[in-house]
Formats: C-alpha cells, sequence, structure tokens
C-alpha cells in the first residue's frame, strides 16, 4: 500500500511540524484538532514555518524565488483542517501527537479504530508510554506502531519507528518508506520506555541537574562546557527548557516506573521547577528567563 494521505490529530508543536514535512514531502495532509482556536494557532504555526524554510531556501540554497514561493503554495494546499475526527476516515495513516497521556490517547484510538478504514495505520508519536498498550485498545495492534519525531521536526534528521509486540513486518516497511519519504532517517526499537534517543539523553539532562544542584558550575558555564566541549547545538539546560520542564518531567516519572533505576529519577530540582511553574522556554523561565528571547538570563535557583 503506498501512503499517500496522511492525517494528524493534535496540532502542538510536534503534530504541527509532522503536518508540514508530510506536506512538503507531497502527501494529502488532514489536521484534527480539539478547538477552532487550537487548529488556527497549529495553521499559523505551520505557515510560519514553512515561510522560514522558503527564506532558507532562497538564501542558502538559492533556490529560484518563484520556484521557492510556488513550492510553498503547493504545501499550503496539501494541508487542510478539521476538528471533526470522522474527517480522517479515509487517511492510509494517521499519527497522533496529542498530550502524553495514556487514557487519553486510548480514547482517541478506540474513535479512530471505529471510524477509519481497516488498512489504515495508526502511530503515535509517544516519547514513552507503551506502543503495545495503545495498540491493544484497537482491532489492529499489527497496523499499530510508534513513529517517534524529534523537534523542530522540519530541523531534526530522526525518527524512531517503534515496533510494539504485534506490530506487523509489513507495517514497520511502510513506515520505513514513508520515513525517507518526509526526509528523515529511521531507527527501529523494540517497545521499551524511552526507545532509543531518550533511555541516553535523560539521564545526561538529569546529571546536567545535579551539577547545579551541587553547585559544580554555573548554568552557563554547563552549556558552555557542553556546547563548546563536545560540538552539541545546545547545552542540556537550554535544552532542558527547549523540550519542556514539565515535559521532562513527566518523561521521568514513566521511565522511572518502568525500570526503577536511579538513572531515571528526577532530581528534586526538576521536580521543584515542574511544580513552580518554571517549564522553560513555553512559559518565558525555567533554567533561563527569556524575557528577552534574543538574550535568555540564567535564572537564580535556590
Ligand atoms: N524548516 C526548515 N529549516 C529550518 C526551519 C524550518 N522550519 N527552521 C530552522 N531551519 C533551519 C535553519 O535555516 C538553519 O539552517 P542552517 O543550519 O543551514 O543555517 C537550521 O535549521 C538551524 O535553525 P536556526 O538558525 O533558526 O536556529 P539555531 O541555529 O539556533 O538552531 C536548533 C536551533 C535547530 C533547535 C538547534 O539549536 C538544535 O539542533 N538544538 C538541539 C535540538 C534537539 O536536541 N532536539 C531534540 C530534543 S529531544 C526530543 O525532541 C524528543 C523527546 O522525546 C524529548
Amino acid at each position: 500500500m503506498a501512503i499517500a494521505k496522511v492525517g494528524v490529530v493534535g496540532c502542538g508543536l510536534m503534530g504541527s511540524g509532522i503536518a508540514e514535512i508530510c506536506a512538503k514531502a507531497g502527501l494529502s495532509t488532514i489536521v484534527r484538532e480539539v478547538s477552532d482556536e487550537f487548529l488556527k494557532k497549529g495553521q499559523e504555526r505551520i505557515n510560519g514555518s514553512l515561510a522560514k524554510a522558503m527564506k532558507r531556501a532562497i538564501e542558502k540554497e538559492k533556490k529560484d524565488p518563484t520556484m521557492a514561493q510556488m513550492e510553498m503554495a503547493q504545501s499550503i494546499g496539501r494541508l487542510s483542517y478539521t476538528t471533526r475526527l470522522e474527517d480522517l476516515k479515509d487517511c492510509d495513516l494517521v499519527v497522533e501527537a496529542i498530550i502524553e497521556d495514556k487514557g487519553q490517547k486510548q480514547d482517541l484510538y478506540k474513535q479512530l479504530d471505529a471510524l477509519c478504514k481497516p488498512s489504515t495505520i495508526f502511530c503515535s508519536n509517544t516519547s514513552n508510554i507503551s506502543i503495545t498498550e495503545l495498540g491493544a485498545v484497537t482491532r489492529r495492534a499489527d497496523k499499530f506502531a510508534g513513529l517517534h519525531f524529534f523537534n523542530p521536526v522540519p530541523v531534526m534528521k530522526l525518527v524512531e519507528v517503534i515496533k510494539g509486540v504485534l506490530t506487523s513486518d509489513a507495517t514497520l516497511g511502510e513506515l520505513k518508506g514513508f520515513s525517507e519519504k518526509v526526509g528523515k532517517t529511521a531507527i527501529v526499537a523494540k517497545d521499551t520506555c524511552g526507545f532509543v534517543v531518550n533511555v541516553l539523553l535523560v539521564p545526561y539532562l538529569f546529571d546536567a541537574i545535579r551539577l547545579v544542584e551541587n553547585g559544580v558550575a554555573s548554568i552557563r558555564d554547563i552549556d558552555t562546557g557542553m556546547k563548546l566541549g563536545c560540538g552539541y547545538p545546545m547545552g542540556p539546560l537550554e535544552l532542558l527548557d527547549f523540550v519542556g520542564i514539565d515535559t521532562t518531567y513527566h518523561i521521568s516519572v514513566n521511565m522511572f516506573e518502568e525500570f526503577k533505576s536511579d538513572r531515571y529519577a528526577a532530581p528534586p530540582l526538576l521536580k521543584k521547577m515542574h511544580l513552580a511553574g518554571l517549564h522553560g522556554r513555553k512559559t518565558g523561565k525555567g533554567f533561563y528567563d527569556y524575557t528577552d528571547p534574543a538574550n535568555p538570563v540564567p535564572m537564580k535557583l535556590a
């Protein structure tokens, strides 16, 4: 089966990026959000990102401006927006990127299972909820898998393809082909909490928080250390603000529950920042204060 029409459920940061890369790759893409307000926000984010990509193509890749504008218009033309889940019924692939809540995801999949054609493949962009457990509420566990993208989706080249216990080889093959079509390199992982990247990334981020807790170095110096010492595009504390302190806290709760290992135990400072609403860039304050977004200032964290 060739994937020609994609449904994206949830148009936040991840969903909008996923919809954007699908439309750019020539796929008819329908985006569903729960309200017109969220849908409008998502559409604005997608259009803004497409405009940024067009500007880059013209300025950096020296693409013909008329051609670049035409391609952007074509991408926009491939996108449609709805609040009705029924409008996704004839999609070949549905990618879900709603909040990381198992119950809400399972409710959604039950509804999609009743609506969509039997051949539709379902994928979750979850970073740590069991794919097998989500697929189990549908009658198509063989056509159910994880597709875990990275933020910002239009820029990061990786996607983790997650095989649930019952995911078929045919489904994996389709998803590898889809990943290539949308310009990503796929790595395949078993359905274990955190898959590959977060199993490695989360302990690293937590060690950086422990350096702050122990007063080993300043926030700025820890970030500078990893950027200049190891060539990372962002330091660990900048990355935590980028991913979200709340998101990382919830990931840690799930990973600790799964592995019962100190490696994934949330450092007390992470929990306190989460409780204090210091969620990073999205709330304007985290390890840094983003009052002036061009010049973030390290926070004084007691
Ligand atoms: N479409 C296409 N290209 C775009 C774009 C878009 N919408 N937005 C930006 N770009 C391009 C830019 O043109 C630029 O290209 P060049 O390098 O060729 O100039 C490049 O992407 C970088 O963009 P910017 O110059 O605007 O920004 P930057 O240099 O400050 O980089 C960043 C920003 C890409 C976010 C970089 O800091 C980075 O890679 N950070 C690390 C991000 C990361 O680790 N993400 C993974 C988080 S973990 C996760 O997501 C999973 C989880 O489960 C927690």
